[in-house]
């Protein structure tokens, strides 16, 4: 039982390298921003409430979870691969924004910023040669994509929208439609 057991791990380290501790430094960071963007949009839900823009306020809610959830990914890739899962503190999000209108700008410009600190993880497991974190990071390459443009098209449309009321109520309405 022993040597199985043995022979297991002797199999596993040689077919799945340790992480480098740069590698698992950097995953530790990025889970934690994942983690920054789950308070963030459960902020901006709270705001959304207080304005009564009740399908804001699920949409954004619904984002928190998803962003919860990619921390998570991370978690579980450190956790697999035996590196050290260091959860630190989450900074503090704003409270409120402008407008509708700013909030989502601002989830844009966030989610831009995720967009390149993934493309540097993308660089370093190349340059560490950390294929299983490579392939881990491709998902968050493609939702990447959609988290831009699902983002900047709402804020193109609020820009239409301006301070057109009734408007605004309809677009609320569809943004609360989000399963
Ligand atoms: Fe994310
Ligand atoms: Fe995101």
């Amino acid at each position: 039982m022993r040597e199985i057991l043995k022979t297991y791990l002797f199999l596993y380290t040689m077919v799945m390298p340790m992480m480098k501790e740069n590698v698992q430094d950097a995953l530790n960071k990025q889970m934690n921003r994942e983690f920054y963007s789950s308070y963030l949009y459960l902020s901006m839900s709270a705001y959304f409430e207080s304005l009564a823009l009740r399908g804001f306020a699920k949409w954004m809610a619904i984002q928190a979870k998803e962003e919860w959830e990619h921390g998570m990914k991370f978690y579980k890739h450190l956790g697999e691969r035996g590196a050290a899962v260091k959860l630190a503190a989450i900074d503090a999000p704003p409270l409120k924004w402008d407008s509708p209108l700013k909030a989502f700008e601002e989830t844009y410009k966030h989610e831009q910023k995720v967009t390149a600190w993934i493309g540097e993880l993308v660089n370093l497991s190349v340059k560490e040669q950390d294929h299983a974190t490579n392939n881990m990071l491709q998902w968050f390459v493609k939702e990447q994509v959609e988290e831009e443009v699902q983002t900047n098209t709402i804020v193109l449309q609020l820009r239409m929208i301006g301070s057109d009321g009734p408007a605004l109520l309809m677009f609320d309405h569809g943004l609360g439609k989000r399963e």
